[in-house]
């Protein structure tokens, strides 16, 4: 089907162009779940209002600091807020030494292992950041809609108006539900994101380079529309 393919070209594509990130090299190396949750919470957090290139080093250091949850939980806040200096959007740092603490105390250790768990327990995580936790970490299938993923949503629907408006952003988790990846949850809405971030950019996007192109209702309106003008021409 359309939706099968759709999952393979995109999938295909990723894998031969995706960007080595720390936190992806992990979630394929490392095996224990309240690591990978851990890990995967701290990069989508660094992540929530700033660039994949400047959070890489940051990511890095942090897990080397606190490789785990309990070692974050025994941080004071000050040691927190030296280490996010530069990051900005302190209260970030914040919540996940406020989360730490809270795993540890109540919840014996063990992050949460569910999105509607990481949802409920993680303060700072909201619908998108426990979605992109549970997809990457836990291999949950669910889809993962942040600000670049409903652009790359809206073209591949060719919805024009009103991208964020909230109707419009149900209908896009809808719809990002119904195309995730049922076996690579994670790679799949990754690759979305590396779509956004890489092809399907704001503005002037690679169309030429895009592996989804086929799919795509607003490539085929501008392609039909340039078609009938040169045509016309
Ligand atoms: N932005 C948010 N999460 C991301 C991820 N896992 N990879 C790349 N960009 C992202």
């Amino acid at each position: 089907t359309a939706v099968v393919r759709l999952r393979c070209q995109l999938l295909y594509w990723y894998d031969q162009e995706k960007r080595e990130l720390p936190w992806r090299t992990l979630a394929m190396t490392e095996s224990d779940l309240n690591i990978r949750t851990y890990a995967v919470w701290v990069s989508e957090i660094m992540l929530q209002q700033t660039q994949v290139a400047t959070v890489k080093d940051y990511y890095n250091k942090w897990m080397k600091r606190w490789p785990t949850v309990q070692d974050l939980a025994a941080a004071t806040l000050e040691e927190v807020n030296q280490m996010w200096a530069g990051l900005g959007y302190y209260s970030r740092g914040k919540r996940l030494h406020e989360g730490a603490q809270k795993v540890v105390t109540e919840l014996k250790r063990q992050m949460p292992q569910t999105v509607d768990s990481l949802l409920k327990h993680l303060p700072g995580v909201g619908r998108y950041t426990a979605a992109a936790i549970g997809s990457i970490a836990l291999g949950e299938v669910t889809g993962a809609v942040d600000g670049n993923v409903i652009r790359v949503l809206c073209r591949l629907r060719a919805i024009g108006a009103n991208c964020t408006s909230p109707a419009v952003t149900e209908a896009l988790w809808d719809l990002s539900n119904m195309l995730v990846d049922p076996e690579r949850p994670g790679d799949f809405n990754q690759a979305m994101m590396e779509l956004g971030a890489r092809v399907c950019t704001p503005k002037a996007p690679l169309c030429s380079q895009c592996p989804i192109q086929s799919h795509c209702h607003s490539y085929h309106k501008v392609h039909v529309k340039q078609g009938q003008n040169s045509r016309k021409l």
